[in-house]
């Protein structure tokens, strides 16, 4: 604290990201990061554009870029919003579509930056809680709140809604933007955005961090009707004109134009974590169903805490969130064959 603080920073909780460890070497199968390196033309792009141009500002409406992801998406430039990240989209929607004072709504176990951006913003937000199974209760969300936001697949759970179930909330409430956070949704669920032409009250965010193994460059997007992007657009240029540099843009065009290495390192993703889910489950771990580059874990006698203890000394460090609902659990990222192979033999050896 200080005395030059706001009120609201002084009150404010931040988001804690997963660590970043700068100690030794670990397996690092905490912060959801592919543990493939992005495709070989996105390395290409980097080089190319890694040139004395960067003395020049970059396109501040990132328009190739823009077409890349319109052309992927098949849906209109002027229908994408691109951000420093998916979680600068994600604060930007709520100075865009939230007035302070009004409310939000999104599941009570779900990503932990929502209330922190509701703060934030002076945003009040309320919870539906979860399903003993983890499973989103879509019909609990009520009318009158002015947005709701839900990842699909859920984080930490991995869990995927139906899409049937997210376009029954957009057509029962068509007053309240549903904001569907979509970090995950290259791992086996399914997208809402062939949704975004049907239904105003719909936007959908994704990210190049994950699926595109491009964590380190920072470049999310939103789709949804051009209402909704223009508003995004006033918050950024009110804010900062130039959010992605000249490196990511080229990147994040490349890498959203090689579909083949994609949809190659996404299916070795799930996969792996298919074989994982089994082999933790041999150990006497309860395993969610995930549809996401992680799972989300419990074991029947030791407890989550002890395991992330005894992970990190052993070099392998994995996700444990202290919130009470989720403090007996465990969000494991998927890495390479090795890397799993690796977790289970650690883990067989903490079971004796
Ligand atoms: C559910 C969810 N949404 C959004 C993000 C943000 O991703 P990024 O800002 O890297 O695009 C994350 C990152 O872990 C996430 O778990």
């Amino acid at each position: 604290m200080n005395r030059f603080w706001s009120k609201i920073i002084s009150g404010i909780s931040p988001y804690v990201p997963g660590e970043q460890p700068r100690d030794k070497k670990y397996i690092k199968l905490n912060t959801n990061e592919n543990p493939y390196p992005p495709s070989p033309k996105v390395l290409e792009a980097i080089r190319d554009e890694t040139s004395a141009d960067v003395r020049l500002y970059p396109d501040p409406d990132a328009i190739a870029l823009k077409d890349a992801i319109a052309r992927f998406y098949q849906v209109d430039r002027s229908e994408v919003f691109v951000g420093n990240g998916s979680d600068e989209v994600l604060a930007f929607c709520f100075p865009a579509f939230f007035n302070p004072g009004d409310t939000v709504s999104f599941p009570d176990v779900t990503y932990s930056f929502f209330p922190v951006y509701s703060r934030l913003f002076g945003v009040e937000y309320e919870t539906v809680r979860v399903a003993g199974d983890f499973s989103i209760p879509f019909d609990d969300f009520r009318s009158g709140v002015r947005g709701i936001l839900v990842p699909n697949p859920n984080a930490p759970t991995g869990i995927a809604a139906d899409t049937g179930e997210i376009e029954k909330l957009l057509k029962k409430l068509p007053d309240t933007l549903v904001i569907v956070d979509e970090a995950y949704v290259d791992f086996g669920a399914c997208s809402c955005v062939p949704l975004v032409h049907k239904y105003d009250n719909l936007l959908v965010v994704q990210t190049f961090s994950k699926s595109r193994s491009l964590a380190g460059l920072r470049v999310g997007f939103a789709i949804g009707n051009k209402g909704l992007t223009e508003a995004l657009e006033r918050v950024k240029n009110s804010f900062n004109s130039y959010t992605i540099d000249r490196v990511a843009q080229k990147a994040a065009e490349a890498a959203i134009e090689d579909r083949e290495y994609f949809l190659r390192t996404a299916a070795r993703i799930m996969d792996t974590r298919e074989y994982t889910a089994k082999e933790l489950e041999r150990l006497g771990f309860v395993v969610l169903p995930s549809k996401a580059n992680f799972l989300f874990a419990s074991h029947k006698n030791i407890s989550a805490e002890e395991l992330f203890i005894r992970l990190r000394q052993e070099g392998i460090l994995v996700r444990h969130f202290k919130d009470p609902r989720i403090d007996n659990w465990l969000r494991i990222t998927i890495g390479t064959d090795d890397d799993m192979t690796l977790l289970i033999e650690k883990l067989k050896a903490m079971m004796v």
